[in-house]
């Protein structure tokens, strides 16, 4: 898609809602389209309008092998809420057997460098294979989750996958996604009403006490500047 058509369906969708954007993308690019979901509450929003939208629409989540127990649990409670099949990909074991051989199980908190090659192992190249036939990328972003989002935008061109990002959540706040889940009783992670806002997995992610940043128990020994695996390189 041409930046000049992007910026044309910004200025279009500016107004409108999440479902009106993913409706409009499922039937344009049916069959070339995913939702990327890491079962968190936004991904968890968007699982339930795009199940509303096309059921039969792919979902996907990059099991990295060091979630939570209760991320995977979710996985399968969202499985038979939804009546759907979340495909589950996991990272090339080879490429895992060897970082771990030559950096330690525990290498992310040793450097940036070696936290960014574990997500890189672990999240990015199993997601490169997920992108095989796809035009367009949903991800449950908002602006507010971070300084690293604050630019991002509804329709984006995704330059380093070469393909178009939709984040029809973009302009939400936590508090509409709270409702919305509430609202149509949508299963989500009961970490989340144990003191972890933002979850990814279980050694890079820790509680937060109140008025701290949502994403402040990420990674938290980076800088704020610093707290992107890789999926989201702009
Ligand atoms: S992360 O980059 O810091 O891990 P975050 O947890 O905020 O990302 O999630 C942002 C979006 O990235 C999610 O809404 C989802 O679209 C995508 N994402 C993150 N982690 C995963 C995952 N493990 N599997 C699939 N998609 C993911
Ligand atoms: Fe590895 Fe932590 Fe990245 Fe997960 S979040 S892939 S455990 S560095």
């Amino acid at each position: 898609m041409e930046k000049g058509r992007i910026e044309e369906l910004n200025a279009e969708f500016a107004k409108k809602s999440p479902q009106e954007v993913l409706s409009f993308f499922l039937r344009e690019f049916k069959g070339k389209i995913a939702l990327s979901s890491s079962l968190g509450l936004e991904d968890q929003v968007l699982t339930h309008m795009v199940c509303n939208l096309d059921s039969s629409a792919r979902i996907f989540t990059l099991d990295t092998g060091r979630l939570f127990p209760e991320t995977y649990n979710l996985i399968d409670n969202t499985n038979k809420h939804f009546g759907i099949k979340i495909e589950v990909l996991f990272p090339a074991y080879a490429q895992v057997e060897n970082m771990v051989f030559s950096k330690g199980i525990n290498l992310f908190y040793d450097s940036i460098e070696n936290r960014k090659e574990c997500c890189r192992i672990r999240k990015i190249e199993p997601l490169k294979r997920a992108f095989k036939g796809l035009d367009v990328w949903i991800c449950g972003l908002r602006k507010d989750q971070s300084v690293t989002r604050f630019f991002s935008n509804t329709i984006e061109w995704d330059e380093a996958n070469g393909l178009v990002k939709i984040n029809p959540l973009i302009n939400w706040t936590e508090k509409m996604v709270w409702e919305y889940i509430r609202t149509h009783h949508i299963p989500y992670n009961e970490l989340h009403d144990k003191g972890f806002p933002s979850i990814g997995c279980q050694p890079c992610t820790r509680t937060v006490t109140s008025g701290e940043d949502i994403r402040s128990g990420r990674w938290w020994w980076e800088a704020p500047e610093h707290k992107e695996c890789g999926l989201h390189q702009k």
